[in-house]
């Protein structure tokens, strides 16, 4: 299997063009992550076929947020599917249901800190708490793991904080807002390149438009794994 440290996020239409994508990847990429644009144009099907006839992992990136109960009732079901990484919101009662929901399956819950698209100016108009970004996905990030969670999604900016925590001992630091250097940020606003967040302390970087949207997304992949530091 390839460096699964790369995380291809298949953020296209549907699941037809997720699949052509894999296959133009093919062995450089072995890890893939599926996020809500896909959930009503195949999302979970394609999850199914990337693992069960590619031997690909398979991250799906549902951010789930609500009650406990419902969170529960909803990473039970999601359970079913043969999955490796689940992400929901890193409020400790969210951690704490999906723990509950994914029962003695081998689903890894990822807690989202905070997303890396948004900067203190967001945080305000959601009425986020004062205090620095990195002050709060730190807190989050221990609440997170207090409550259970197996990982953290968090800037690449953060991923060395984060790993210098006691708690994060043996815990999985996941990091998008990743950008090779000279790439278009797009709407991301916390960025690293891929071989810092690996340094800093990232297991797995999420990498999306530059591999996507590069004229040839097979050179792209294999470019970021080639810069990254040696395990
Ligand atoms: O195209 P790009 O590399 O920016 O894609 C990053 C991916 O990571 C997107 O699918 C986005 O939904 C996801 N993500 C993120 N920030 C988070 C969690 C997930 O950008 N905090």
């Amino acid at each position: 299997m390839s460096d699964d440290r790369l995380i291809v996020a298949l953020d296209v239409a549907d699941a037809l063009a997720g699949l052509e994508l894999a296959n133009k990847l093919g062995d450089a990429v072995s890890f893939y992550k599926i996020g809500l644009g896909m959930l009503t144009g195949g999302g979970l099907a394609l999850a199914n076929e990337l693992k069960a006839e590619h031997g690909k992992r398979i991250f799906l990136d549902m951010k789930l947020f609500d009650i406990s109960a419902t969170v529960e009732a909803a990473v039970r079901g999601l359970a079913q599917f043969d999955l490796d990484f689940l992400t929901v919101h890193g409020d400790p009662h969210v951690v704490r249901a999906a723990q509950e929901g994914k029962g003695g399956k081998d689903l890894r819950i990822l807690a989202v800190t905070i997303l890396t698209s948004l900067n203190r100016d967001d945080l305000d108009s959601g009425l986020m708490k004062p205090g620095k970004v990195q002050d709060l996905v730190l807190e989050r990030a221990e609440n997170a793991f207090a409550a259970g969670a197996d990982g953290v999604i968090a800037s690449p900016q953060e991923a060395a904080l984060i790993r210098s925590l006691p708690a994060a001992a043996g815990k999985l630091i996941v990091t998008p807002g990743v950008r090779p250097a000279g790439s278009p940020l797009g709407d991301q606003k916390r960025v690293t390149t891929p071989a810092e967040a690996i340094a800093g302390g990232a297991d797995h970087i999420v990498v999306g438009r530059p591999v996507w949207n590069a004229p040839d997304p097979q050179k792209a992949a294999s470019d970021i794994l080639a810069s990254l530091p040696a395990r």
